[in-house]
């Protein structure tokens, strides 16, 4: 089962966070958790799962020469990255860690974020309560995270959209549905929950949805999973590549004062 339209070898991680993070939507929601970070001159902030460095640039302008800014990864690769690419902002260090155990010092930090992170730690509540601790007493978090049960496809037979959502958030997701879930979880570990902000991408574009949501990949894989038949999940993709596509998924953007 191939689709010449579609994208079928997996891209490479650092390759896929570069092109997602290029999109109109990405620079869009990403400028809103800076905002909503409230950075000041001089501060110290944390990326949780920096990845390759993608937002470590913009966190340095805003605590100026003054601040810091360390961003952590578990990600040897990532953090190659992320290092060569700050090489030149002596307030960036990157440190390779996991985010269930931060060697960080208690309340640190003035402010910290996750961008896509949490949906993949093994525990989120841990996480978050290592973020807790390592942010000051009126420090500040924000998450921008999805909720992959919002994902809707649209086509004629909804019954096979559903099928590939719900492969999506059993088997591809570890925390699929975390962004409706961390106003909750955060309360729980002792934060203050002021802001949640729907982000709700809506792709009309099947080459753009495809090369985010990996359409052919996941597909045959579902179908390897016994999600969607063989018969069915043919045309199901063909459709997707020759009809007018729409689909949509949302991101929370949850703001936490600790
Ligand atoms: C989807 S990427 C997002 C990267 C970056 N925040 C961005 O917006 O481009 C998720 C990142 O979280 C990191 N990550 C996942 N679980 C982690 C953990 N337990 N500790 C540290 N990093 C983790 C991964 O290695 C990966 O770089």
């Amino acid at each position: 089962m191939t689709s010449s339209a579609f994208e079928t070898a997996t891209p490479d991680p650092i390759g896929y966070l570069d092109r997602l993070a290029a999109t109109d939507l990405a620079r869009s929601y990403k400028a809103r958790m800076l905002d909503e970070l409230d950075v000041r001159p001089g501060q110290t902030v944390l990326d949780l799962g920096c990845g390759p460095g993608t937002d470590l640039g913009s966190l340095a302008e805003a605590v100026t020469a003054t601040g810091t800014v360390i961003g952590i990864d578990h990600d040897q690769a990532a953090l190659r990255a992320a290092t060569e690419r700050t090489a030149h902002q002596p307030t960036v260090t990157v440190q390779l860690a996991d985010l269930h155990d931060l060697p960080l010092a208690d309340g640190l930090a003035d402010g910290a974020r996750t961008d896509r992170v949490l949906q993949h730690v093994a525990d989120p509540v841990q996480a978050l309560r290592e973020i807790h601790r390592v942010l000051r007493p009126g420090g500040r978090l924000v998450m921008g995270e999805p909720d992959w049960e919002t994902l809707t496809i649209d086509h004629p037979d909804g019954e096979l959209s559903r099928a590939y959502t719900r492969y999506v958030t059993d088997q591809v997701v570890r925390n699929a549905r975390i962004g409706r879930e961390l106003p909750r979880l955060a309360a729980g570990v002792g934060f203050t929950v002021p802001t949640v902000l729907p982000v709700t991408s809506v792709l009309r574009d099947a080459r753009t949805a495809d090369r985010i949501l990996g359409l052919e990949r996941n597909t045959q894989r579902a179908v390897a999973a016994g999600y969607l038949t063989e018969e069915a999940a043919r045309p199901w993709l063909d459709h997707l590549t020759h009809g007018p596509f729409l689909a949509s998924v949302t991101l929370y953007v949850v703001v936490a004062e600790s």
